[in-house]
C-alpha cells in the first residue's frame, strides 16, 4: 500500500487531475488518502472533501516557526503513515528535516522544463523570456529550490502571437497528462535512481 498525501496552496487542478486518474485508471496500490494546505481559503480542500478525501490544513502563523509548522505536518504524516509526498502547486518551501526524512518520497510539478525557470513563476518567465518551447517537468524534491532528480517532462511548444492565457492553458494541460503518470510509475515501484538521473522501468 502507499499512502499518498497531496499537498497544495491554490486552485487544485492538479489535485482534481490526480483524483480523476484515480477513480478512473487507480494508481496500483497507491491511494490518495490525504490533501493538506498551507491556506484555508484552497480549493483543493474542497476537491478534497468533495471526494471524501481526509483534508487538513495548518495556518503558518499559527506557529512559533518554521521548524515547528514543519513538526506538525511531520506529525501529521506519521499519523496518516504517509509514503509518498506530492507538491502540486504547494507554494512554501518545505524544511530540511521533511525534506531528508522523505528522501526520494516527495514530487513536485513544476510549469516550466527545469532548469529553466525555477521558482513560482515558472510560466511568466519563460513567456517573457521569449522561449519557443517551454513546458512541465516533474521532479524528486531534494533541498535545492526545484532542483532534483527530473522523473518526467513534457514539452510545449509557444506559437507566435499566443497570449500567456493560451500558454498557461497547454501547460495545465500538460501537468494534468504527466503527473498521475508519475504518481503511478511511483506506486508501482518502476523509478530508479542512479545518481540524479531517473529511469522508469517498463
Ligand atoms: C501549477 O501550474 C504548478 O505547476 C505550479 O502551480 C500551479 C498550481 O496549479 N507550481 C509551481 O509553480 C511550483 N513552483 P493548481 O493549483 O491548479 O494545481
Amino acid at each position: 500500500m502507499t499512502n499518498i498525501a497531496v499537498f497544495a496552496s491554490g486552485y487544485g487542478s492538479n489535485l482534481q487531475a490526480l483524483i480523476d486518474y484515480q477513480k478512473k485508471h487507480g494508481f496500483g496500490n497507491g491511494k490518495i488518502v490525504l490533501v493538506f494546505s498551507n491556506n484555508a481559503d484552497s480549493f483543493a480542500l474542497e476537491r478534497a472533501k468533495k471526494h471524501e478525501i481526509d483534508a487538513k490544513t495548518f495556518n503558518p502563523q499559527s506557529y512559533g516557526s518554521r521548524k515547528e509548522y514543519d513538526n506538525a505536518i511531520d506529525f501529521m504524516l506519521e499519523q496518516n503513515r504517509i509514503d509518498l509526498i506530492v507538491l502540486a502547486g504547494y507554494m512554501l518551501l518545505l524544511g530540511p528535516t521533511l525534506i531528508n526524512k522523505y528522501k526520494n518520497r516527495i514530487i513536485n510539478i513544476h510549469p516550466a522544463l527545469l532548469p529553466s525557470f525555477k521558482g513560482t513563476r515558472g510560466i511568466k518567465d519563460a513567456f517573457d523570456y521569449g522561449v519557443k518551447v517551454t513546458g512541465v517537468t516533474v521532479h524528486f524534491v531534494d533541498e535545492g529550490l526545484d532542483s532534483g532528480p527530473i522523473i518526467l517532462q513534457e514539452a510545449v511548444i509557444v506559437e507566435q502571437g499566443q497570449t500567456i492565457e493560451e500558454i498557461e492553458e497547454n501547460i495545465h494541460a500538460a501537468e494534468h497528462k504527466i503527473y498521475p503518470l508519475a504518481v503511478k510509475y511511483f506506486c508501482e515501484g518502476r523509478i530508479l535512481l542512479k545518481g540524479r538521473k531517473v529511469f522508469i522501468k517498463k
